[in-house]
C-alpha cells in the first residue's frame, strides 16, 4: 500500500504550473462524443477519474489516444450506448454521461454511479432535466434505461444549481430540436468552459457562467478542441499548504478569480496574497501565526467552494481564535475531522457546522484519506505539523492530484510516497 510521507515543520518556497482542472475535464471527455469526428483535450491531467472516463469512452467505441498531455478522441464510429456496472462504479460523476449518450444514440443505459464518500449523491435534478427534453426513464435496481424519440427544446428550472445537472443538460440539449433554456444554472468556471469545447464542435450554447443558459439544438456536431484550464482547487489546496507551513509560493496555470473566495479568506488569516495574469502567489512569515477567520461557509460558485472546506479547515488548525465552518452543499464532508484530531487539532462538530480552535502546533501521525478533498487537507496539515506524518488511502487523493508528491517536493517540501511496510 503507498503512503504518502511528508517530513513537516519547514516553510515551503518554490513555483509550480498548477495541472488541468478535474471538474473540467471529466464532462469535456464525456461531451467528445457528441461530435462525429476527432476532438483533441489539451492539458488533460493524468487522473484516475481521467482514466475511468477514458475506460467508458474505449468501451462505448471511441479510439482514444493520449500523446503527452493532450488526449485525441474519435467518436467517428457508430457507438454503445450502456455504461456497464464496473465502470460506472469506478466513477462517481459517471452520470455526465447520460446526456451526451442519449443526446447522440436516442437510448442510454446506465448503472447507478458509484457511492461516495461525501454522502448521498442524488441524481434527481439530472433525470428531470432530461425529461423535460423528451427522454423516458426507467429506473430499476440496478441501473438507469432511457429512451428518446425525438428530443425537443424545453424550460429546465433547475432547483439546485447543480453542476453535473447543469452539464448534463447542456450536453444533451445540442441534440434537442428547437431551444432549450437552463435556469438557476451552475455558474462554475467549468462550465463556461464546456461552452467553449461546444462551440468549437457546432453547437449554439450561449449563457455559461450566468444563471441561465441557452441552447439552440439540432445541429450535427463534428470534433472540437479546448485546452483544460488550471485547476483552481488543487491551487486553493496548495495556498492553504503554503497557509499552514509558512513561507512562499507562486502558482502558475490558474485564474486567481476562480479563487478569490478562497485567496480572500487566507488573507483575512494573515497571509499575503498576490494575483496576476494566470497566476497566484501567498506568502506566510513561518513565525507569525495565521489568524482565525469568523466564519467559513460553503456554497455553489462564486461563493466559497465545498471542494477548499477541508484543505482550509486543516490549514486553520493553528490559526489564533476560533473559526465557524458550515458546510452547505454535502452532508458527510467532515471525515477529515478526525483524522486532524490525531495531529491535536481541537474541533467540536455538530451536523453541517464544526467549529476550529486553533492550537499551538500540530503533531505528525499516521492518517487516512476517507475522501478525495480530506485526503489533501491530511497533506496540508502535514506540511505544517511537527515531525513526519503518512497518509494511507491514497487511491481517493490520486483521483484528483496527478503528482501530489511531486508537486508539494516542487514547492519546497519534504514529501515522498513509499511502500507500506
Ligand atoms: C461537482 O459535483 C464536482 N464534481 C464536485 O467536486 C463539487 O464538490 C460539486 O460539483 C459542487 O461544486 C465534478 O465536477 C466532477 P452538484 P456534482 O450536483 O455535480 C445536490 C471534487 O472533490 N444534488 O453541484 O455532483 C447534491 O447532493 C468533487 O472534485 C441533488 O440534490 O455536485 C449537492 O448537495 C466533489 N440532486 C448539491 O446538489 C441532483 O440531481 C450540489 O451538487 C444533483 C445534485
Amino acid at each position: 500500500m503507498e503512503v504518502l510521507r511528508i517530513r513537516g515543520g519547514r516553510p515551503l518556497s518554490g513555483r509550480l504550473r498548477v495541472q488541468g482542472a478535474k471538474n473540467s475535464v471529466l464532462p469535456l471527455l464525456a461531451a467528445a462524443i457528441l461530435g462525429k469526428g476527432v476532438s483533441v483535450i489539451r492539458n488533460c491531467p493524468r487522473l484516475t477519474d481521467v482514466d475511468a472516463s477514458v475506460a467508458i469512452l474505449e468501451h462505448l467505441g471511441c479510439g482514444v489516444r493520449r500523446d503527452g498531455d493532450a488526449v485525441s478522441i474519435d467518436a467517428t464510429a457508430p457507438l454503445a450506448l450502456d455504461v456497464p456496472e464496473p465502470l460506472a462504479r469506478a466513477m462517481r460523476s459517471s452520470v455526465i454521461f447520460l446526456g451526451p449518450i442519449l443526446a447522440r444514440l436516442g437510448r442510454a443505459e446506465l448503472c447507478y454511479p458509484g457511492g461516495c464518500e461525501l454522502g448521498p449523491r442524488p441524481i434527481d435534478l439530472h433525470l428531470s432535466a432530461l425529461r423535460t427534453l423528451g427522454a423516458e426513464i426507467w429506473e430499476g435496481p440496478a441501473g438507469l434505461r432511457c429512451a428518446a424519440g425525438a428530443l425537443r427544446g424545453g424550460e429546465i428550472a433547475l432547483a439546485i444549481p447543480s453542476v453535473g445537472a447543469t452539464e448534463n443538460a447542456m450536453l444533451c440539449a445540442v441534440a434537442a430540436q428547437g431551444t432549450t433554456t437552463i435556469l438557476n444554472a451552475a455558474r462554475e468556471p467549468e462550465i463556461a468552459q464546456l461552452q467553449d469545447f461546444l462551440r468549437s464542435m457546432g453547437a449554439q450554447v450561449q449563457g455559461a457562467g450566468s444563471s441561465v443558459i441557452t441552447v439552440e439544438g439540432g445541429a450535427a456536431l463534428h470534433g472540437g478542441e479546448v485546452t483544460v484550464m488550471g485547476d483552481r482547487i488543487v491551487a486553493a489546496t496548495y495556498l492553504c499548504g503554503c497557509a499552514a507551513a509558512g513561507g512562499e509560493v507562486e502558482l502558475e496555470g490558474v485564474e486567481s478569480r476562480h479563487l478569490s473566495t478562497v485567496t480572500a479568506l487566507l488573507a483575512e488569516a494573515g497571509c499575503a496574497v498576490e494575483s496576476g495574469e494566470g497566476r497566484v502567489r501567498l506568502r506566510r512569515d513561518p513565525e507569525t501565526p495565521l489568524r482565525a477567520v469568523h466564519a467559513v461557509r460553503t456554497a455553489p460558485y462564486p461563493g466559497f467552494p465545498t471542494d477548499a472546506q477541508a484543505p482550509l479547515m486543516a490549514a486553520l488548525c493553528t490559526a489564533q481564535g476560533t473559526t465557524l465552518f458550515v458546510e452547505n452543499m454535502f452532508s458527510s464532508r467532515y471525515r477529515h475531522i478526525d483524522q486532524l484530531r490525531r495531529m491535536g487539532a481541537r474541533i467540536r462538530r455538530e451536523g453541517r457546522v464544526a467549529v476550529v480552535t486553533g492550537v499551538e502546533r500540530l503533531h505528525g501521525g499516521e492518517l487516512e484519506a476517507h475522501d478525495l478533498r480530506g485526503g489533501a487537507a491530511l497533506a496540508v496539515a502535514a506540511l505544517g505539523a511537527e515531525g513526519e506524518s503518512g497518509i494511507t488511502g491514497l487511491h481517493h487523493v490520486f483521483r484528483g492530484y496527478a503528482d501530489i508528491a511531486r508537486d508539494l517536493t516542487t514547492l519546497g517540501a519534504d514529501a515522498e510516497i513509499s511502500e507500506k511496510k
